[in-house]
């Protein structure tokens, strides 16, 4: 630790002069600082900060909550109070400004528009943590995740969906500049619905199974991998769609899941009250233009990826929500469909609605499709 920190000076503290004098400006002085337990200790971290403090006594952690409730007429002695003597606490300030807990400066512009958990979230995904667990041990599949590189089918309810025939698409497809260029976030449909057909046609090109392998290199003793239309980190796939069927022709209209390797729909509840108010908040979230016919809720199973790339493994689920998007706009626009993204869902309800635990498997996306108007400018 350094003797003497900018800002604050050590005479004025031990003479009992505001603590806040210190500082030019009124303004927040733990902006990010949050406290958690970690392995039977309290820890104060912060995502402005590379340091964790670990509190070994609880009157650390009653100060902290002092210094929380920032007040311009603050001493050494009241922040002290009738815990610790002063000196004690003027080191403790020291520790907490040398590990930038505490700010000194007003936050600028550019920071106050980040939110708390936006800005851990950034700090934990993209900085290198010192006390990151890969750097002292190799993880392994078999010590983590029970579940394997599909989801078992969820109900012998089963629809068996088409497989179109790649060879014929090859030659007919539009070219990929054409679906590029012609891309767009329809949120109106014809009145003829989606085909059964269509929906079946759409989830093959978009999230099928291709092939499951193993590889002869596995130096984390994965096993199976399975080789799908869109890119995966890892190859380990965690993403499971559930199709939310309001209206398609030659489909019962409820909560389906998708099972990527037999290319089957099984059903997970009739329509009901839960499904439809899954639909009305994507039709609200869309811009209450037309109801989706379809909506596909896209979960990840968290166990699939969390064993294996920990504090980045949130993150890059939702890189994988965003290339998933993008396979079914491209899918869509050369099947003529119309697509949306959407945003934002109701993870809470849909894990209820699904029976699934939230802290397993949960939804981390949502995307709308339909028939697309008939036009002039869209023949069938
Ligand atoms: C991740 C993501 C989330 C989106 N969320 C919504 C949404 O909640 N509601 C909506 O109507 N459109 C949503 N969209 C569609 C965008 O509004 C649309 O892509 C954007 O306006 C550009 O228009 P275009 O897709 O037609 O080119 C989303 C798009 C993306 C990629």
């Amino acid at each position: 630790m350094t003797d003497s920190f900018p800002g604050f000076d050590q005479q004025q503290a031990i003479n009992w002069t505001p603590v806040w004098s210190m500082t030019k400006q009124t303004h927040k002085y733990l902006p990010t600082a949050f406290l958690h337990q970690e392995n039977q200790q309290f820890v104060l971290e912060s995502p402005l900060s590379k340091a964790k403090i670990i509190l070994l006594d609880w009157r650390a952690t009653a100060l902290i909550a002092k210094l929380a409730q920032f007040d311009s007429s603050f001493t050494l002695l009241n922040l002290a109070d009738t815990l610790i003597d002063p000196q004690t606490a003027q080191s403790f300030m020291q520790l907490l400004i040398a590990t930038q807990m505490i700010a000194l400066e007003p936050e600028t512009k550019a920071l106050a528009q980040w939110q708390f958990h936006n800005l851990l979230f950034h700090r934990q995904t993209r900085l290198q943590r010192l006390d990151d667990p890969r750097k002292s041990k190799l993880p392994r599949l078999e010590d983590h995740e029970q579940s394997g590189i599909v989801k078992p089918p969820m109900s012998n309810q089963v629809i068996s969906l088409e497989k179109p025939d790649l060879a014929i698409l090859a030659k007919t497809d539009c070219s990929l500049t054409t679906a590029i260029e012609a891309r767009q976030s329809i949120r109106e449909y014809d009145d003829q619905p989606i085909t059964l057909n269509q929906l079946g046609e759409f989830l093959y090109r978009c999230a099928r199974v291709k092939e499951v392998y193993t590889p002869e290199e596995d130096p984390l003793n994965i096993g199976e991998f399975t080789k799908r239309p869109y890119p995966c980190g890892g190859a380990l796939y965690e993403l499971e769609i559930y199709p939310v069927i309001n209206r398609c022709q030659g489909l019962d209209s409820g909560l389906y899941h998708y099972q990527p390797l037999s290319h089957t729909l099984h059903l997970i509840a009739d329509w009901n009250r839960e499904v439809e108010a899954l639909i009305y908040d994507a039709w609200k979230a869309t811009g209450q233009q037309d109801i989706p016919q379809v909506l596909f809720i896209v979960t990840a199973r968290f166990g699939r990826l969390f064993w294996k790339y920990y504090a980045i493994g949130y993150g890059l689920i939702l890189k994988h929500i965003g290339v998933l998007y993008q396979t079914f706009y491209l899918v869509a626009t050369a099947m003529k469909l119309a697509p949306s993204a959407i945003g934002a869902g109701n993870s809470e309800q849909f894990c209820k609605v699904a029976a699934l635990n939230e802290y397993e498997e949960s939804s981390v996306g949502e995307f709308s499709l339909g028939s697309l108007k008939q036009t002039n400018d869209n023949p069938s």
